[in-house]
């Protein structure tokens, strides 16, 4: 039997699905139930009623997954599949934030950990910021965290101010206007995507064609009659784009552009997460609680 075949068997076994993000392995995405960007998998997470949740992403999707369907048994494949954005605000750094904006909406990026959740007001992903941040009344003041490319393009295209958390991603930072000039210097003609967490994501604006969550990436691919299209993100998502249009030629801005945290997870580790039950997942219940509400903003919105 073939890794992928035990994994579809056992996935039987358990009454388990499987959720991969956009930037999984191929391998993965291939024998997963679900794949899509942070928004799309909450939703698929939070209508699930199968036992077992296993999340091949990173951890706090699978803590999100974990909070916003306490019943079921969330497993993350490999414990090191983090997020550095993530880990670049604490909970103990965000009260003390909030201590000095008192009355502030806060609004946390999913990329973020549940204690940093608890402490917010909304969450939102990249397919819905802009969204969450026009329900915020116009007079509240906002944090915006951890994300400040993503912040200030909210702000840009909101027209709101807010407070951004200095924070990034270490994988789209790279992928700065310099970066994304020369690629269109090179490629004349070719439409450019880039995802809103890409360094100076406002700056970026003129070089590029649209901005998008990694879904709306993968809908513009599916529809594009271009010859080529220049994608700026991670370069997982690349499988599915040859997928929904053979006749389309993806080039990444950047090859080396790859997320070592997503790339933890392999089909063996899916395989074994399934026959042993690990790693379970578990948000202790004071902080799902207070978490809760903001999550459920961010699947409403
Ligand atoms: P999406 O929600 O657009 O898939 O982004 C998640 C992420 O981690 C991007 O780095
Ligand atoms: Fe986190 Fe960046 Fe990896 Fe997304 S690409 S999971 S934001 S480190």
């Amino acid at each position: 039997m073939s890794l992928a075949e035990e994994v579809l068997r056992l996935k039987d076994a358990r009454n388990a699905v499987l959720l991969a993000h956009n930037y999984q392995r191929p391998e993965v995405q291939d024998v997963a139930d679900f794949v899509g960007d942070s928004l799309y998998l909450s939703r698929k997470a939070m209508e699930s009623d199968r036992a077992v949740i296993v999340f091949a992403g990173v951890r706090f999707m699978a803590e999100t997954a974990k909070i916003l369907n306490p019943a079921r048994t969330v497993l993350l494949p490999d414990l090191k599949a983090g997020c550095g954005l993530s880990d670049s605000i604490t909970a103990e750094q965000l009260r003390a934030w909030k201590a000095e904006h008192p009355g502030a909406a806060v609004v946390a990026y999913i990329n973020t950990s549940a204690e940093v959740k608890a402490e917010s007001d909304y969450c939102c992903t990249s397919s819905n910021a802009i969204k969450v941040v026009e329900q915020i009344p116009p007079d509240q003041e906002i944090l915006f965290l951890p994300d400040m490319f993503l912040g200030d393009y909210v702000r840009r295209r909101t027209g709101r101010s807010m407070h951004l958390w200095v924070g990034d991603c270490p994988v789209h930072a790279k992928l700065r206007p310099e970066v994304l000039a020369h690629a269109r210097a090179d490629h004349p003609g070719a439409p450019l995507i880039a995802h809103p967490e890409c360094g100076c994501a406002s700056q970026v604006l003129p070089y590029v064609d649209r901005v998008l969550s990694t879904d709306g990436m993968l809908r513009f691919a599916e529809e594009t009659r271009a010859p080529e299209v220049l994608v700026a993100t991670e370069v997982g998502i690349l499988h599915r784009m040859h997928k929904l249009n053979p006749t389309t030629r993806f080039s990444p801005i950047d090859s080396g552009a790859i997320c070592p945290y997503m790339k933890e997870i392999s089909l063996e580790d899916v395989r074994d997460s399934l026959a042993e039950l690990r790693y379970e997942i578990d948000v202790p219940q004071d902080v799902a609680d207070r978490a809760r509400r903001a999550l459920e903003r961010m699947v409403a919105a």
